[in-house]
């Protein structure tokens, strides 16, 4: 077995296992968003197969996400097969909350330790314009449920947008401060063009964010890392996380520790970037053969690139929605 074979110390694997979703957010699909035909889309089988070679390569921690991740019919499965891995420490899942209420229990005994729920907004009709028609109960019943389960943290995800949610900044903290759950703010990313929506017009950095939010919070910085690109706050005698990702005023690349794999197959070396390999091809090709899947996972680490840059004024250079890709 080799010691490091990726060399740039990639312990993070995170999987989409699907394009699909029951929400439609403005800054993540367009309208009318072509989904993959099913067949192109890994099995779960194939997808427990990558991952547990991931594993066996030294990844620890691996988070399901989609599209949404508890619309993939038996998904379950997954998580249970990945969470028996022992070498793995963290099995986690991004979900937009909707499908929680039915899954929460079951998937905080398949072993998974920690939750994300995105949430951009604690108003009604709002979130019904973000999400194109959504309903904000089911999430808000699926944070419930997440709650009742017992995980061991629960973050929320809100992506701010000028003139949308803006102005919700310090709501949504202090909804996560009386939830006793973390929250990270995102800055929107360009991936793929979302028609309707204007990227540099709604564009509301992480620095504003904190500004507003200290009008009302004492927001200390902490060294907290999850070795990725969000930095972490506290508020003085509060328990929740405030994060921050901040695509567009931080290029955190050099430090990276994850990769993707894409509802289809490919694996993402960065989010900003092209660079890819098609493990979906390898694993057809070689059926049941993990040491010629191993060797091409250790291949591909070598084109992870060393940093991304987005521009909001230009044409988008990278073609995929979020919703190929997971976040
Ligand atoms: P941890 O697993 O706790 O580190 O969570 P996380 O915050 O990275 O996971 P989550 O799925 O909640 O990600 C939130 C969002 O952060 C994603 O959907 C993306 O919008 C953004 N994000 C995550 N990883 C990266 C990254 O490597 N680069 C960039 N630019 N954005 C990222
Ligand atoms: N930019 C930033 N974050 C995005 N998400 C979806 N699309 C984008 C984008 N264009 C976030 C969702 C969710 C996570 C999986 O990705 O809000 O929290
Ligand atoms: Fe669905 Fe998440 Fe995309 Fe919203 S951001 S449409 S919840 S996959």
């Amino acid at each position: 077995m080799l010691t490091d074979p990726f060399q740039r110390h990639v312990t993070y694997l995170r999987i989409s296992v699907t394009d699909r979703c029951d929400l439609r957010c403005v800054y993540c699909m367009s309208e009318n968003m072509k989904f993959l035909p099913r067949a192109s889309l890994l099995t779960l089988e194939e997808i427990v197969q990558i991952g547990r070679c991931f594993v066996e390569l030294g990844v620890h921690k691996i988070r399901i996400t989609g599209g949404e991740p508890l619309h993939r019919r038996d998904i379950l499965k997954v998580f249970r097969e990945l969470g028996e891995l022992e070498a793995l420490r963290d099995l986690t899942v991004t979900t937009n909350g909707t499908q929680l209420p039915r899954f929460a229990d079951e998937l905080r005994s398949a072993g998974v330790t920690r939750v994300n729920i995105s949430l951009d907004t604690l108003r009604a009709e709002r979130f019904q314009a973000l999400t194109r028609n959504g309903r904000i109960e089911r999430v808000l019943e699926g944070l419930d449920a997440a709650q009742r389960a017992g995980f061991d943290r629960i973050k929320l995800n809100a992506v701010i947008l000028k003139n949308r949610n803006h102005d919700e900044v310090v709501d949504l903290v202090t909804f996560a401060i009386e939830r006793g759950v973390d929250i990270s703010f995102i800055e929107e990313m360009p991936l793929g063009t979302v028609g309707d929506h204007d990227r540099a017009e709604c564009y509301y950095s992480s620095e504003q964010i904190r500004a507003d939010l200290a009008e009302h919070y004492e927001l200390q910085p902490t060294a907290v890392s999850s070795g990725g690109p969000s930095r972490y706050y506290r508020i003085p005698g509060v328990e929740s996380r405030i994060g921050f990702i901040s695509p567009h005023s931080h290029n955190f690349c050099d430090s990276c520790n994850r990769v993707r794999l894409t509802s289809e197959g490919r694996l993402l070396l960065c989010l900003g970037q092209e660079h890819s390999a098609d493990l979906r091809h390898v694993v057809r090709a070689n059926p049941g053969d993990d040491d010629a899947l191993k060797q091409a996972i250790v291949a591909a680490m070598a084109l992870k690139p060393k940093g991304h840059e987005f521009d909001l004024n230009e044409q988008p250079v990278i073609f995929r929605h979020m919703n190929h890709t997971g976040g």
